[in-house]
């Protein structure tokens, strides 16, 4: 597994990243385990979570959440000190009205509790899950600068943010000398590729590094479903995801997989393995960050990561691509003057 240089820092992570969204949520500590072990032996050393992760996202019951968390801290042990640990502060933790949000109340209480659940006493990359309206930029950013100088935070990085929000941020942090965000974590996969016409471009010129989740497009770039079936018993597609139900519904979606089908099956590849290579071969691309219900969906994925796909099969997945919002097609057209 290749290292990666995180932004314009000395840190160095691992282009393939283990999300842990499922820990707690769709899968159990015991498989936790497993998928953990299996992307630790596959050379993943950068790790993704949230204090929201866990049951409360499908109970609608905020203060059912952070198992995620809670399990990573019941696993990690000594491994901790070999991981680069990123978690996320924004949503509803609780049913207070300050129980959310980047307020500098909120976001004192919210790392208190996650260095709990995880327990340890530092968090590498602390994230803002999403961009908040409602708190003045200047306030959550002195308080993440506090806990950076605290200790308790290595870096801080945003998630979910347009390429004008980061630009506002970082001009804040340079005029009060705070520290700055150093990542941003954008949803980018073969079937959502809207970061292409802004974000990677600002992400090139400002040294941020860009985290890319969902590469596998929640599983629908598996091939694991069929347009209008009912979704394969197991996956999260059957465990009733709201996120992905959209996308089930898309049939755009699954004329791509189909279009993606023979580049796959002339490398003697998986689609899964496909879809993750085109991610971390996109040059801004730090680290995709894979989610997983098993080891097995580790050692399958990550297993063409080392390989490189031709331009001429980078040029191919455009055109099947093509019109997938942000596609780098799309956007030669309209700058050619072509609606
Ligand atoms: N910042 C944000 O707002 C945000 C939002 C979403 C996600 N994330 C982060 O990104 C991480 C990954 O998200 P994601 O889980 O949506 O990513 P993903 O990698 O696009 O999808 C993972 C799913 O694909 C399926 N899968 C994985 N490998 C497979 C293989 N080799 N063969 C067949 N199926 C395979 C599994 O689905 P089944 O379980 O159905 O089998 C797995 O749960 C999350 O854990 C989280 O850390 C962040």
């Amino acid at each position: 597994m290749s290292l990666k240089k995180f932004g314009r820092t000395g840190l160095k992570v691992s282009e393939v990243a283990l999300g842990t969204m499922a820990f707690g949520r769709w899968i159990d500590e015991s498989k936790s385990a497993e998928v953990l072990d299996s992307a630790l032996d596959a050379g993943i050393n950068f790790i993704d979570t949230a204090d929201v992760y866990g049951k409360g996202t499908d109970l609608g019951n905020p203060q059912e959440s952070g198992q995620s968390e809670t399990i990573l801290g019941h696993l990690l042990g000594a491994r901790r000190h070999r991981i680069i640990l990123a978690t996320k502060v924004h949503g509803r933790v609780g049913s207070e009205p300050n129980d959310q949000g980047q307020s500098r109340y909120h976001i004192i209480r919210a790392v208190e509790n996650s260095l709990r659940r995880l327990k340890t006493d530092y968090i590498d990359l602390y994230q803002v899950h999403r961009f908040d309206k409602e708190t003045p930029l200047e306030e959550t950013l002195r308080a993440l600068d506090d806990l950076v100088r605290q200790g308790k935070v290595r870096y801080i990085g945003a998630s979910n943010y347009a390429a004008w929000q980061l630009a506002k941020a970082h001009g804040i942090s340079a005029q009060l000398g705070l520290h700055r965000y150093e990542s941003n974590q954008p949803e980018y996969s073969l079937i959502a590729r809207g970061i292409e016409q802004e974000l990677l471009p600002f992400a090139a010129s400002e040294g941020l590094a860009i985290i890319a989740y969902s590469p596998l497009g929640r599983g629908v770039l598996t091939g694991k479903y069929q347009f209008d079936q009912a979704p394969p018993a197991g996956s999260r597609g059957a465990a009733g995801e709201a996120r992905i139900k959209s996308l089930l519904e898309n049939e755009r979606n699954f004329q791509i997989v189909e279009g993606l089908k023979p580049i796959a099956a002339r490398k003697g590849w998986t689609l899964a393995q496909l879809a993750l290579t085109w991610v971390i071969s996109q040059p801004h691309v730090t680290s995709a960050i894979l989610g997983a219900s098993s080891p097995q969906n580790i050692t399958d994925s990550v297993a063409k990561a080392a390989e490189k796909l031709t331009s001429e099969e980078l040029a191919e997945i455009d055109e099947i691509t093509q019109g997938v919002p942000g596609s780098l097609k799309t956007l030669r057209e309209t700058a050619a003057g072509k609606s």
